[in-house]
This record gives C-alpha cells, sequence and structure tokens, in this order.
C-alpha cells in the first residue's frame, strides 16, 4: 500500500527484528492477558501425560479438549500420517475421491445403529453441526415438507462456534456478542437441577418431563414448521449435564410424533466416551442424525463426521444422474492424512477395545469421583462413562474464578483439568489405568480441600 513500509516476513512490525514473542497470536476461549503474563506451555505427548515447557509430565485427565481418546504419541497414528503425506498428500473431495476416504466411511457405519448408514466428512465439530443443520432442512424440502424451517436447541447446549452452532446453542456468553444469528431458532428448557438432582451417580432420577418441552414449541410454532432438533446426549462444554432418566427417550416419541428429525451431537460422547461406541447406543435412543469429530481420528489431525440415516440420504439422490445433489462441502472433506489417521485410529481402538474400556473403569472413576463429596465448595457430582464434573459455589461477585484457580493449582501440581464456569469437567483418555485415576482425585483432593 502507498506510503507504508513493508514488512519483512519473520519480523517484528515494530522491532523489525525476528521474534518468538506470545503477543501475536490471539488465543481461542483463552485469558489471554492472564496467560501471556504466565504461560501454560505444552511442548510434547505420550500415553496419558503432556510434557510442560518446564519439562514437568502433566497428567491429561481431558483428553486434550475431548478429543485425544486414544491417548497421545500413538505409533500407528503416526505412522499412517506420516506415509499418507508421502503417498497422496491432498485430493479433493468434490467430484473425485480417493480410496481411504470411502475405507474409512464404509468401516464408521458399522459402529452406527442399523439404519445410519451414510456419512458427510467435515473437519471440525462445528462443521459437523453447521453440515447436519443444513442437512435437515434441505432434507425436509426435498421430502415436499419445505416449510420445516425451524431449528431447535437446548438451553445451555454447546453445538460449536459456528453462526448455526451458536444460534441452536445455549450458553450466554457464546451468543451474546454475535448480533442476531440464525432466525427461525428456538430452544426447549435445560435439564440441570441442583435442587432435585445433587450428587446423582449416572442418569438423575428427575427431570424426564423437561423433554416436553418441545410440545411447548410445537404448539407455538406448529410442527409444519420445524425442521429438527439437536441435542447433547450428555452436554459436555456446559459443565457436564447428564439427562434424566427417560429424558431422551421422550424426546425422540415426541419428534416421531411430529415428524421432527432428532440429531444427537455426539461430538464428545463419539468414539468410546461413555463406555460404548456412542451415547445411541449408551441410553439405547436412536436419532435421526448423528454429528462427530474429535475422537475419529484421537485429536491427531482435524477431522469430523456426520452420521445420517438411509432416508435421509435417499431423498436427495433423485434428479439427473450428472447434477450434484447437496450443495455443501470443504476443501479439506475427507482429506487423505485425516483419513488415514481415522483407519489407524479405528485400527487401535478395535485392537485395544477402547471403545468399551470405559464400561470397565466406569464404577471406579464413580466411586473416586463421588469421593470428592464434602469438600469445602462442592456443591454438585456429576458422571457418566468417563466422563465426571465437579461443580463448585461461585465467589459471591466472581463467578468463574473459583474453578479457574484450581485449574490453574492443578496445572503446577502436574494435572491437567478444565474448567466452564466454576465446574471442573474431566474426560481423560481411554487407556487410563486406576494408578492414573487415583492420581487424578488425589491431586484434586488436596486442591478443594485447601482452595478459598
Ligand atoms: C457437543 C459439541 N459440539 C460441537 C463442538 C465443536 O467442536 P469443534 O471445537 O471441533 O468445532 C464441541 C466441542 O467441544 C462439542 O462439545
Amino acid at each position: 500500500m502507498a506510503g507504508m513500509e513493508a514488512r519483512k516476513p519473520g519480523t517484528d512490525s515494530r522491532t523489525r527484528v525476528a521474534t518468538n514473542n506470545l503477543e501475536a497470536f490471539w488465543m481461542p476461549f483463552t485469558a489471554n492477558r492472564q496467560f501471556k503474563k504466565a504461560p501454560r506451555m505444552l511442548v510434547a505427548a505420550e500415553g496419558m501425560y503432556y510434557r510442560s515447557a518446564d519439562g514437568r509430565k502433566v497428567l491429561d485427565a481431558t483428553a486434550g479438549l475431548w478429543c485425544c481418546n486414544a491417548g497421545h504419541g500413538r505409533q500407528k497414528i503416526v505412522d499412517a500420517v506420516a506415509s499418507q503425506v508421502k503417498e497422496l498428500d491432498y485430493a479433493p473431495a468434490f467430484q473425485m475421491g480417493h480410496p481411504k476416504a470411502f475405507e474409512l466411511a464404509a468401516r464408521l457405519v458399522t459402529y452406527m445403529p442399523l439404519g445410519i448408514d451414510h456419512v458427510f466428512f467435515t473437519n471440525s465439530g462445528s462443521e459437523s453441526v453447521e453440515t447436519a443443520l443444513k442437512i435437515a432442512i434441505a432434507y425436509q424440502r426435498a421430502r415436499g415438507e419445505g416449510t420445516r424451517f425451524r431449528l431447535i436447541g437446548r438451553e445451555r447446549g454447546y453445538h460449536g462456534v459456528n453462526f448455526g452452532g451458536i444460534s441452536v446453542g445455549g450458553i450466554p456468553t457464546n451468543r451474546k456478542f454475535f448480533g442476531t444469528m440464525l432466525t427461525g431458532v428456538d430452544h426447549i428448557r435445560h435439564t440441570h437441577d441442583i435442587a432435585r438432582n445433587a450428587f446423582s451417580k449416572g442418569q438423575p432420577q428427575h427431570g424426564a418431563e423437561l423433554a416436553d418441552d418441545l410440545e411447548r414449541l410445537v404448539a407455538l410454532h406448529d410442527a409444519s414448521t420445524i425442521a429438527a432438533v439437536i441435542v447433547e446426549p450428555v452436554a459436555g462444554s456446559t459443565g457436564v449435564l447428564i439427562p434424566p432418566k427417560g429424558y431422551l427417550e421422550r424426546l425422540r416419541a415426541i419428534c416421531d410424533k411430529h415428524g421432527i428429525l432428532l440429531i444427537f451431537d455426539e461430538v464428545i460422547t463419539g468414539f468410546g466416551r461413555m463406555g460404548t461406541p456412542f451415547a445411541t447406543d449408551y441410553y439405547g435412543v436412536v436419532p435421526d442424525m448423528i454429528t462427530t469429530a474429535k475422537g475419529i481420528t484421537s485429536g491427531v489431525i482435524p477431522m469430523g463426521a456426520v452420521f445420517v440415516k438411509k432416508e435421509i440420504y435417499d431423498a436427495f439422490m433423485n434428479g439427473p444422474d450428472h447434477m450434484i445433489e447437496l450443495f455443501h462441502g470443504y476443501t479439506y472433506s475427507a482429506h487423505p492424512v485425516a483419513s488415514a489417521a481415522g483407519l489407524a485410529t479405528l485400527d487401535i481402538y478395535e485392537e485395544e477395545g477402547l471403545l468399551t474400556r470405559g464400561a470397565e473403569l466406569a464404577p471406579y472413576w464413580e466411586e473416586r469421583l463421588h469421593g470428592l463429596r464434602g469438600l469445602p465448595h462442592v456443591i454438585d457430582i456429576r458422571n457418566s462413562g468417563l466422563i465426571g464434573a465437579i461443580e463448585l459455589e461461585p465467589i459471591a461477585g466472581s463467578p468463574t474464578k473459583r474453578a479457574f484457580t484450581a485449574f490453574l493449582e492443578a496445572f503446577e501440581k502436574n494435572l491437567m483439568i478444565r474448567t466452564t464456569g466454576d465446574i471442573i469437567a474431566m474426560s481423560p483418555p481411554l487407556i487410563i489405568e486406576k494408578s492414573e485415576i487415583d492420581q487424578i482425585f488425589d491431586t484434586l483432593t488436596g486442591i478443594l480441600k485447601n482452595l478459598a
């Protein structure tokens, strides 16, 4: 641009010296100023542990961000990725194909309930959600129900950060800064009810009737305007909300009654987290579409996938053969390297029985987690499969600070946890051993006993 001095690549704009400072990277979902004053850098990872920049072994109680289900540094995935980059680094999936994408799709659908037999590839959970929402609306139109454009989400839901996802999502801070979002969206109430369900082990007793909130929205908007409902079977990012007994069954029945599609967002519950391959298996409730990401490649290469029922796919397969049926896709949909990583990840899951291993460990996980009941500020504990949450009483006037302090102290004590609001959430890699479960809860006990 006229009058502007050209910046030399690799140099800082002010000093013109090569720099490796922390300023340029605007970190996602992070308190940037706090982090940059006291960075928590991870430089390596193997098995259940990260290695910090100061050389400590940090136990990963969160599988990265709910994604490294097979643990870190798995040689088989590393090898698959390396050889794929060499063999075929990239191939478009628009009007072209490569074998591993089809192989992965064919293998993945064998994990699905009968009837869900097609998969659309994306690169993240957010993209999977956008894809599923678009397919829902386009499907209703394809089957002659074009007035069904409305999307229903749930309060406290998290469906990623794109506009569709935050519109159907129900976390206020993820919505309030971003304008009007999508129109034609409404929400059913969330199921969190500490007054009736505090310290439930697994599914809470109370709250199945909250599914009837969908009937309220049907009465308000009329079923003929509603395309789909999207919920997380277990709401994760909002602080681990386990569905009350009978709730998901009731939601399914109401959707069936009114011709509304039910989408399960299984971005965190998919790939073994519940002790079953997917939450649909755990709860015995089959949705029409399932959104996934994260564990599909154990977090190694970005990838997501949307699984759909045969009827949905078939509804698009008409018109002249040469016509594109769905005007949607990403440059990196079914990326060869991600596909190779996905195949190697499935091999590991199968060889080591990881998609059901959580079921063996869940009782011990539950016992140790609920052993924290009675510690200062703990107002609720929740669990399912290898997921656990501890809700703390917020400090008056400083919400989130108490849990964030626990997070910082845990990292100092070689433990990586996650917090959302004043809730500590955990979801370790599925290779965890009992001794590591002990390490997590012994460390947390020490922290919570002394937390201000
Ligand atoms: C249920 C659910 N949906 C969607 C997403 C978004 O996934 P991503 O961050 O890969 O876009 C997440 C991420 O945590 C999630 O938990």
